[in-house]
């Protein structure tokens, strides 16, 4: 599949490099440019090229954010138009400044800046060294360790749990975007290392 990656920090380069791994091709990009990319695309190896936002945006199939959240409304409502877009962005006051939510979710305010592109929130329960670290494509996926997803277009959230499986861990439907808060930063179910089994049993406890 192309996967085009919005951010190449922690959580952006870690998940390119897993999806490379795991034979897909990706274009990653970040706010300074291509050329600023040359090191971790040599890095990474096979799989993986350079690109501008706008790029990685076309480039993907699928296209997963990993910038601050704040940054949310510079992604490219046009060249999302029609993708499954993964949204692993978290809100920080602190780092983001007060975004005003309106009573939504953060994914719900993103889905409303790209209508046209069907959102999935996924990966960003999951601290980067344990996505780096804890993928076990090899081992049964009731034994592998969750990401987390919610989302709102039951064939986005196939694919988007497809490539959680590809890259060896167990995907977890939260719920819809608007519940997607029950894998935001403050539910008991943010960065927790979990199996599915006792994910789903602490999702079935918040009602
Ligand atoms: N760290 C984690 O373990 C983790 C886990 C799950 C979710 N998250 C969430 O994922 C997001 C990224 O976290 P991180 O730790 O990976 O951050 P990070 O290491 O600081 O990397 C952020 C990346 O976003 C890029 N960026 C910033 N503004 C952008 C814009 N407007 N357009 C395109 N790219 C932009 C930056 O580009 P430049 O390098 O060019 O500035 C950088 O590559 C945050 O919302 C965070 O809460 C983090």
């Amino acid at each position: 599949m192309n996967i085009g990656v919005i951010g190449s920090g922690n959580i952006g380069a870690t998940a390119a490099r897993l999806f490379a791994a795991a034979g897909h091709r990706v274009a990653i990009s970040n706010s300074r440019g291509p050329e600023t990319l040359a090191g971790l695309i040599e890095e990474i190896g096979p799989g993986v090229r350079a690109a501008s936002v706008d790029e990685a945006a076309e480039f993907g199939e699928v296209v997963m954010e990993a910038i601050p959240f704040g940054q949310y409304e510079s992604l490219p409502a046009d060249k999302l138009s029609g993708k499954v877009f993964i949204t692993a962005s978290n809100y920080y006051p602190g780092r983001d400044g007060e975004v005003e939510h309106g009573g939504l979710a953060s994914s719900e305010l993103i889905q409303n800046h790209l209508p046209g592109a069907r959102v999935v929130k996924a990966f960003n329960a999951t601290y980067f060294v344990r996505l780096r670290d804890n993928g076990r494509p090899d081992a049964p996926v009731e034994e592998r360790e969750v990401v987390l997803l919610s989302g709102d277009d039951e064939e986005a959230n196939r694919i988007v749990s497809g490539l959680i499986e590809d890259i060896g861990f167990a995907p977890v439907d939260v719920g819809t975007l608007a519940e997607s808060r029950r894998q935001e930063p403050g539910s008991p179910a943010y960065n927790v290392a979990m199996r599915p089994a006792e994910a789903r049993e602490m999702l079935a406890g918040m009602g």
